[in-house]
């Protein structure tokens, strides 16, 4: 019966990766349903540190069917290498379904994210450099390679051929780079056939099915909402849709299956590459919440961008997502401040904005108006019960809930699957 989706409210590495995980214990299918191994999913369980990107943090569960959907763009040297990595670790990955209508990042398509980057010099969005931009673009432009192609040798060869026409044109002429040949990017594909045929499947059916019978679906969304590329900070953003509606078109799962949307937010705010930040912190205070809060990029290792919690980025999220519960993460990170600037709305040249506003000259020139919250001295990551906390941490969560508009279930203390406070059930 129940679909929840899980995604990000800001900029990315909320803790989604934690959450789906606390999660997974009750859920019997996490589906991945946008982007690639552009993200980074850091999962704490004792005394052992998993780093995901491609595979969804459901894998990390036992009993768990952890499924790639169709919205998905999928390196499959990436994805063995990450499944042989937990493998090694004795994590058992053998429940894993592929969806056959996920497109498949080529070798060209890393290159061309990464000269294209390089070509726009101070302009450059800041990308990962793992393909997905121009992977994302063929999908569109109907020249993509799908995970079903590379059973099809034939269809294969016809499809690269054809992406291969314009691309080494672009790389030879216009980027400067070697020619592409046809032969490497088959053979690299047909490469993984075997290994990859027993996991492709109609994922969207199974779904279907498995919601038939009452099983509980969680799509765990990649990237967050202001990464959008519909409703995120474009330019600056990514290629997908990580934002509720992406979860149905990127899983097959019908707008009215899903039940719940859980949006996972930081106390504070983080954002990796460029684009607007209003509340971000060029001074001490930024370094100091880079330093408390570890805030380094699990997929690119780049110092992520720091600053103060923006209520307008948590309603924008609430608005566009439908949410229905938010979980507070990193709440622990806070410690130690007197007293915690909140960002309530924009001043934008004169004007105060409560909500994002409509063009991006706008939120470029928005300016953080703060209200400023009490903070508190006690360590609370060994707390479990909003009880528990400090009163002025109690306050802060209401003033975040109240300024947020939707309600905080859950409040995260640390990185570890326990170090989580229950408020309400996702779930029931
Ligand atoms: P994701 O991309 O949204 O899954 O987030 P990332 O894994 O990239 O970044 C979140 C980081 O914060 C990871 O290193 C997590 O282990 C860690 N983390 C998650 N929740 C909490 C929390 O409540 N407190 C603290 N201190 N760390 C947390
Ligand atoms: P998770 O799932 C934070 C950012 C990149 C860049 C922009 C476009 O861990 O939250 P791309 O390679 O996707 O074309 O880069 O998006 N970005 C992320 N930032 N967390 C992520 O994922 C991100 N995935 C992409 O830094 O600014
Ligand atoms: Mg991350």
């Amino acid at each position: 019966m129940p679909a929840i989706v899980l995604l990000g409210a800001q900029w990315g590495d909320e803790g989604k990766g934690k959450a789906t995980d606390v999660l997974g214990a009750s859920v019997d299918y996490v589906v991945k349903y946008n982007g690639g191994n552009n993200a980074g999913h850091t999962v704490v369980i004792g005394d052992e540190k998993y780093a995901l990107h491609l595979l969804p943090s459901g894998i990390l569960t036992p009993g768990v069917v952890p499924v790639i959907g169709n919205g998905v763009v999928i390196d499959l040297g990436v994805l063995f290498e990450e499944l042989d990595g937990l493998d090694a670790r004795g994590v058992d990955t053998s429940r894993l379904l592929v969806s056959g209508s996920a497109h498949l990042i080529a070798p060209y398509h890393t290159v061309i994210d990464k000269v294209a980057e390089r070509f726009l010099g101070k302009a450059r969005l800041g990308t990962t450099g793992r393909g997905i931009g121009p992977t994302y673009a063929d999908k569109i432009s109907r020249v993509g390679v799908r995970v079903q192609d590379v059973f099809d040798e034939k269809i294969l060869r016809q499809k690269v051929e054809g992406a291969l026409e314009q691309k080494n044109h672009l790389l030879v002429k216009v980027y400067n780079r070697r020619a592409i040949t046809v032969d490497e990017v088959v053979d690299e594909f047909l490469g993984h056939v075997e290994r990859l045929r027993p996991m492709v499947t109609d994922t969207a059916l199974v779904l279907s099915r498995a919601l038939d019978e009452g099983r509980t679906v969680l799509l765990e969304g990649g990237q967050a909402t202001q990464l959008d590329v519909d409703h995120g900070t474009y330019p600056f953003v990514t290629s997908s849709n990580p934002t509720a509606g992406g979860a149905c078109t990127g899983s097959g799962i019908p707008p009215t299956r899903i039940d719940r949307v859980v949006a996972v937010v930081k106390a504070y705010t983080t954002r990796v590459g460029s684009g607007p930040f209003p509340t971000e912190l060029l001074d001490d205070e930024g370094e100091r919440l880079r330093r408390d809060g570890a805030e380094f990029g699990t997929t690119t290792g780049r110092p992520r961008r720091c600053g103060w919690y923006d209520a307008v980025v948590a309603r924008y999220a609430a608005r566009i997502n439908g949410v229905t519960d938010f979980v507070l993460t990193k709440l622990d990170v806070l410690g130690g401040r007197e007293r915690i600037p909140v960002c309530v709305a924009y001043d934008v040249d004169g004007t105060r904005h409560d909500e994002m506003p409509m063009t991006q000259t706008d939120f470029h020139h928005a300016r953080p108006v703060y209200e400023e919250l009490p903070g508190w001295d006690e360590d609370i990551s060994g707390v479990r019960s909003l009880e528990d906390l400090p009163k002025t941490a109690q306050e802060y969560i209401q003033a975040l809930e109240d300024m947020s508009a939707a309600p905080i279930s859950a409040v995260g203390v640390g990185p570890g699957r326990d170090q989580t406070i229950e408020i309400r059930s996702l779930l029931a």
